[in-house]
């Protein structure tokens, strides 16, 4: 059975690769080409990802298969009862284990006592869009995300605790 524990800074060659493949398989046709790159080669830095993981502020889980990570979730308190989803990540060939339910489940406890966990995912996302009902979150609207000058139109995500 894959274990969660928390990333830590150590983690951050792993946290790469993972987001890496993750990105190209999931944002391939939705997003263009060049915020991929952007994405792969700017904010998935192993720099820009030492940032993220050393903010004593942020969660981050990671979920790992004999030393391999294959899923992850980010998250952070954006007022006081509010939790915001950043990341969630699973690996395409562990995709449909149950891997990110225990990912949210994880970034949830973590701030237990918040009243709602938010989070925007892309129009396109379909894979996200499913989960993200099943897990019982509803869309609450629409907003428009800049991404590296491109505008991506995505779904409001909002669960109730
Ligand atoms: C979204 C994602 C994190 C889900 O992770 P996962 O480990 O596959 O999810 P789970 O196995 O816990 O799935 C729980 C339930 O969600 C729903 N679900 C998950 N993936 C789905 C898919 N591809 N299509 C339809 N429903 C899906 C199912 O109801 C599933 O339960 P079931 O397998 O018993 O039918 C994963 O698909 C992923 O990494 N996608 C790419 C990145 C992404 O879209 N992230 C979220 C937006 S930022």
């Amino acid at each position: 059975m894959p274990e969660l524990r928390l990333l830590v800074a150590s983690d951050a060659e792993k946290l790469r690769r993972l987001l890496r493949t993750c990105w190209l398989d999931t944002y391939k046709g939705i997003l263009p080409d060049s915020v991929i790159q952007t994405a792969i080669t700017v904010w998935q830095s192993k720099e820009s990802l030492l940032r993220g993981l050393q903010n004593p502020q942020a969660f981050y889980s990671g979920c790992f298969e004999d030393g391999k990570l294959v899923g992850m979730v980010s998250a952070g308190k954006i007022d006081e009862g509010t939790v915001k989803i950043f990341q969630l990540y699973v690996l395409p060939s562990h995709q449909r284990r149950g891997i990110g339910s225990r990912l949210m489940d994880a970034a949830i406890r973590r701030f237990r006592g918040a009243g709602k966990v938010v989070l925007e995912v892309e129009d396109g996302n379909q894979k996200g869009i499913s989960f993200y009902s099943k897990y019982g979150f509803t869309y609450e609207g629409r907003t428009v995300v800049k991404i590296g000058g491109e505008e991506i139109p995505c779904l409001l995500g909002e669960l109730r605790l």
